[in-house]
């Protein structure tokens, strides 16, 4: 989906974090992290942004390798769950960040696809970096979670709902999301799509619950378990093993950029 179709199916998709739901039903989303945070290659004693810090796992990782890192996020539950940890954290906007160029780096996971006005992201981290500085990020990309949402539409559709209620990220193919960097000012230093089968600790309906609230919304309370089975119906012969164990069909997006 480009930048611009996301904008303009996300208008219903505002995603309200909880911090107990997040440590819950998404601790996958700062596990698996180790390739990222290697083309990072955080140093000690330099300035990084952690854009999307959440509620800061992976923050205080980049700060045990010395870096001074600042955290941004949106979410005020994450961002105290954060300050808990002891983290220099502040509530920003990624898609208006307002940040000059103080930055050697830039860091984000999991959060990028959920800033669907993503030229305007980009064009704030080029703002925060200084000249030579770099840009790691990993989130979703082209094709991520196409087995759910496409069950999401179908049974949106079935009932007469709205389908675009099942979607709504930022998944750019590595084409575009080079093209965006190069730009404004980018030169791609690495750039690849790899699927990320990721486990479903708390299941589909975990899965669901925290990250899909809105799509079900457009059922009454008392309608939504039937709506769910359906779902878990529909999904289970590609996502549910033989012994109950439910994996998302993940693809990410992994970039290493400097800016020039
Ligand atoms: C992701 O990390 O790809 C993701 C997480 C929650 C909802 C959608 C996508």
């Amino acid at each position: 989906m480009t930048a611009k179709a996301a904008n303009a199916s996300n208008a219903a998709l505002k995603q309200v974090w909880g911090a107990e739901n997040y440590e819950k039903n998404a601790r996958f989303v700062s596990d698996m992290t180790s390739e990222v945070v290697a083309w990072l290659a955080p140093r000690a004693g330099e300035r990084i942004l952690d854009l999307g810090c959440g509620d800061g796992v992976l923050t205080e990782k980049l700060v045990q390798a010395g870096a001074i890192v600042t955290g941004a996020d949106n979410s005020e539950a994450l961002l105290a769950a954060a300050r808990k940890r002891g983290l220099d954290v502040e509530f920003k906007d990624g898609q208006a960040l307002d940040y000059g160029p103080e930055f050697d780096a830039v860091f984000s996971n999991a959060a990028l696809h959920w800033m669907t006005r993503a030229e305007d992201v980009v064009k704030g981290v080029a703002r925060a970096l200084k000249p030579g500085g770099r840009f790691v990020a990993e989130f979703g990309g082209h094709g991520n979670i196409a087995a759910i949402v496409t069950a999401l539409r179908a049974v949106a559709v079935a009932h007469g709902k709205d389908p675009a209620r099942a979607a709504g990220w930022f998944y750019p193919t590595p084409a575009e999301y080079r093209a965006l960097l190069e730009a404004n000012g980018f030169l791609v230093d690495r750039i690849g799509l790899f699927p990320r089968p990721t486990p479903l600790p708390t299941g589909l309906r975990g899965w669901l619950s925290t990250f899909r609230e809105s799509y079900f919304e457009q059922w009454p309370e008392r309608k939504r378990p039937e709506i769910l089975a359906e779902l878990e119906a529909l999904l289970a012969p590609a996502l549910r093993d033989q012994t109950g164990n439910w994996t998302a069909d993940y693809v990410r997006l992994r970039v290493a950029a400097t800016r020039s």
